[in-house]
């Protein structure tokens, strides 16, 4: 068990009261609240740093300071090689489509992309904007409706020699699913291809180690992790390296700075910054009962892990008490993993239907009590599509992060109880 009210009391958002009424936050996997840090990091750089980037004075030499602090942190976070492996953009989407259009230039027409039915569709629509601009097939690999797990076991079959690049999601943001990403990777490498992961709805749930996954590229953004709203992007060095980049002529010619275009949010870079800040307190006050298990590791990263480790045991408990809940519920259908044995395939995001209701409904009954939860598809279109729920408004998603309470969540469970027992015959 966390010691909740000590990292609750580091989040100023989740003390507010509106009208006397507490807010439950379970939108998290649409945006996390920021931590103290955060918040003072950015202030920091904004009142003490603010300026452009390599210039000849102390306000500019700081703001470079930082910029390299935040390519660091990310490093250590998401165990690259070198921070020169980090870039960053305005979000997962942009960056996403800018790398794709980088790979496309190495692709002929006949080659082939893979994308998934579970994936949001940040990792989606951009591959399929290139293969449409290089005359590219684009082949699907299916997820299995009965408990949204990817069908793994038929990517074999859609690998062939002319496979480029597989995009496949980390975690989906729809239905909570965490898929096999070092197996795929195996494979995908074996087929010749690249691999581009999507860990947005990973990132903030456990350890993320890019190494040890295979992957090529993997992108992920600050504002799911207690970050602010900025984009990150790992990609192998020898890889960035050999990329062409779309950039102005005197930016650098050097990954990370050739695929960086503009003038980055210095502010963002800070508040990435003050998110690692706040995984490596956590993994000092809550990760002790974790340290043997990442005992090979040193520094910040060992601390980071640890802090990790300790959110996914916790965060394990509120997916207990979450789906047995609302599978409690007369006519609340839980969608994605609910065998309790495979909980560690999945992290508490929870979707689900109940019989009477719209998914609108269902949110603004919450919403009223102010609980706030997502519905609809969240992006994540293909998957609401396969489960036959994207005419009748998706699905009510429950996204619980570290920082939620059993409380918050019986709280939540209450209240879709009392809708329920409120439903006309
Ligand atoms: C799984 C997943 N991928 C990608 C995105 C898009 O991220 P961004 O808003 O950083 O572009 C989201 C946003 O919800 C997401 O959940």
């Amino acid at each position: 068990m966390l010691n909740l009210p000590r990292i609750r009391a580091n989040f100023p958002a989740l003390s507010l009261l509106d009208a006397g009424q507490a807010r439950v936050y379970l939108d998290n996997p649409g945006g996390t609240q920021v931590a103290q840090q955060v918040v003072d990091r950015m202030t920091h750089y904004l009142v003490h740093n603010n300026a452009n980037h390599d210039g000849a004075f102390r306000t500019s030499r700081e703001s470079d300071v930082i910029q390299a602090a935040a390519h660091s942190a990310m490093a250590d976070l998401l165990n690259a090689a070198a921070p020169a492996e980090i870039i960053f953009g305005q979000n997962m989407t942009s960056l996403t489509f800018a790398m794709s259009r980088s790979l496309a230039q190495g692709w002929q027409a006949g080659d082939e992309l893979v994308v998934t039915r579970l994936d949001h569709d940040g990792n989606i629509a951009p591959w399929l904007a290139v293969a449409a601009d290089r005359g590219m097939t684009v082949k699907w690999l299916d997820v299995d409706v009965e408990d949204c797990t990817l069908q793994t076991e038929q990517l074999q079959q859609l690998l062939t020699p002319r496979t480029r690049l597989v995009a496949v999601g980390y975690a989906s943001n729809a239905v909570g699913t965490v898929n096999p990403i070092a197996q795929i990777a195996a494979q995908v490498h074996a087929a010749g291809a690249l691999l581009f992961v999507d860990a947005v709805q990973w990132v903030a749930h456990g350890p993320t180690d890019v190494q040890a996954l295979g992957a090529d590229l993997l992108a992920c953004s600050a504002y799911k992790f207690f970050g602010p709203h900025q984009g990150v992007l790992w990609g192998r060095q020898a890889l960035l390296e050999q990329l062409p980049a779309y950039k102005v002529r005197p930016a650098s010619a050097k990954p990370p700075g050739k695929f960086e275009t503009g003038t980055q949010s210095h502010e963002g870079l800070a508040g990435v910054l003050g998110a690692v800040d706040y995984f490596e307190w956590l993994g000092a006050q809550e990760g002790g009962a974790h340290a043997a298990q990442f005992k090979q590791l040193h520094g910040r990263r060992h601390t980071l892990c640890c802090g990790l480790a300790a959110i996914q045991a916790y965060e394990r408990t509120l997916s207990h008490q979450l789906i047995e809940g609302l599978q409690r519920i007369r006519g609340v259908h839980v969608y994605g993993i609910t065998d309790a044995q495979q909980f560690a395939e999945r992290v508490a995001t929870v979707s689900f239907t109940l019989a009477g209701y719209t998914p609108r409904q269902v949110a603004e009954a919450l919403g009223a009590q102010n609980i706030f939860v997502w519905d609809g598809n969240y992006y994540a279109v293909e998957v609401v599509e396969r489960l036959g729920l994207s005419q009748s408004g998706g699905m009510v998603r429950v996204g619980a992060v570290h920082y939620n309470t059993p409380q918050e969540i019986e709280r939540v469970l209450q209240a879709v109880e009392d809708l329920a027992a409120a439903r006309k015959p």
